[in-house]
Parts: C-alpha cells; structure tokens; sequence
C-alpha cells in the first residue's frame, strides 16, 4: 500500500478528489491510504497562526517553519515515518515532474507532500526538512493541494490493481515515450465523420501497426521534443 501524509492549510480541499474515479476506489480497496493534517493543529499561539510577514518586506505571508518541522515530528513519533521516507515540497520551484519519475515516485511506500501557500514556505523547511521539490509545470498556482492531487493521482493509477482492465497504461501518453494513437468509439459514423476502416477490420495485427504508426506521426506533429532518446524500432 501506499500511503501519502500531505500537510496541508486546506485539508478539506481533498475532500472531493479522493473520493472520486481511481483514487476513490483506490481508497476504498485499500490500494493507498491518504492521511490529510492540518498544519494549523501544530501551532502554538492563540490565533493558531500558520504564517508571517516575510523579513526584508515583500507582499505576501510566508508558512512559518514550527508548525511544519512539528507535523513530520508527529509523524516520526505517532507513525513510524522513517528517515529515509521522501519529504517532498510541491513548489513551482523544484524539478518538473515526468511520467519517468512518476514511476520511480510510485515505487515508494511513503510520501509526505508539504503544500505551500500565501508566497511560499519559510526557506529553512526547504533546505532543513523537505528532501524533494517538484513542480507540476512552469506556472504559478495558489498553493500546493492541487499539486499534491496531482501527485496523488498519477501515483495512485500506477500502484497494482488501481486500474479496472478496460484502463491500460501501457498505451497512454508518455508511457513509451510517445503520444497515444487516437482513440474511437460507438457509432462508426457520427454525423458525417467515419471511424478509420481498419479499427473496423478485427485484423489485431494491421491495427496493432496503424496505431503505432499514428502514435509516430501525432508525436511528430504535436511533441518533436518528445523524439529525444526514444528507440522506435
Ligand atoms: C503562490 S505559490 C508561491 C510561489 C512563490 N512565491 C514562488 O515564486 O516560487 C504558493 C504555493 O503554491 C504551490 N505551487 C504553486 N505553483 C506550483 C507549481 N507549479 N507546482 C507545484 N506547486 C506549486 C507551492 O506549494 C507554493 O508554495
């Protein structure tokens, strides 16, 4: 099993995604288990304040250090979090995240995801605490949760028995490397547009061919980037 602690300032942000599609049957299968915390239980003050003024000045508040360095303690404490277990920040700063290393993330037993918030976290988490930065993409969103749903998805599609059978990875975008074929169903003819002849045909082999072919060519037209060290012998 998998599981995820995600310390958060909005833990009922998760609500609806996990209880959705693949990460809700997920869930309920006891594929992963999602264990949400709110950071604002690990403050001190009366206002349970979880963030401050930047020093130096600037616009925004900054996610104290305490109450964070205090979850993952409780974590070590209350639940056996190991040492070696990933403390990954999402952030727009850290590396931009892959289906390669989905794949090597999905590999662990553990993940804590810190979400920030506000103009970010205080840079001694970062640089003391958090073993991983990752980012979904090179764009600035509110806070870490969606991020972290994310993550917590396409971990979750890749653990054993996540997917019904009528889900395949192994044909999906960026799996191989390449963009998936296109995809048809019911009815063959919707207004005036047909369905490919040959996904009509039942000839497994000539399909199997023209899907790789058109996973080639839409690759090329909308990914040349993609091409970098893919072997498509
Ligand atoms: C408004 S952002 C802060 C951005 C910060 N001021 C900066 O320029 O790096 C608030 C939080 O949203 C999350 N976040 C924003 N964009 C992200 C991205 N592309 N990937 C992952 N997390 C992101 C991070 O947790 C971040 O701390």
């Amino acid at each position: 099993m998998l599981r995820f602690d995600i310390l958060t300032v909005f833990p009922e942000m998760f609500n609806s995604p996990l209880s959705s599609g693949v990460v809700g049957k997920a869930l309920k299968n006891q594929i992963i288990d999602v264990n949400c915390i709110d950071i604002r239980l690990f403050t001190d003050d009366q206002h349970k304040s979880v963030d401050d003024y930047p020093f130096g000045g600037g616009g925004g508040m900054i996610l104290k250090p305490e109450p964070i360095f205090k979850a993952v303690d409780h974590l070590k404490q209350k639940s056996a979090l190991k040492e070696t277990d990933p403390i990954i920040l999402l952030s727009p700063q850290g590396r931009k995240l892959n289906q390669d290393q989905v794949e090597i993330l999905a590999t662990n037993e553990r993940l804590v995801l810190i979400c920030g918030r506000y103009d970010g976290v205080d840079e001694r988490v970062v640089k003391h605490l958090v073993t991983d930065e990752i980012s979904i993409g090179d764009y600035v969103i509110s806070g870490g949760e969606l991020a972290a749903m994310v993550l917590v998805d396409c971990l979750t599609r890749l653990q054993e028995n996540a997917l019904g059978s009528a889900e395949s990875i192994k044909d999906d975008s960026h799996t191989s490397g390449l963009l998936q074929f296109p995809q048809f169903t019911r009815p063959s003819v919707f207004r005036e547009w047909k369905v490919p002849d040959i996904l009509l045909s039942g000839n497994h082999e000539e399909i199997k061919k023209y899907r790789e072919v058109e996973s080639i060519k839409r690759t090329l037209q909308r990914r040349p980037d993609l091409f970098h060290g893919v072997d498509i012998n």
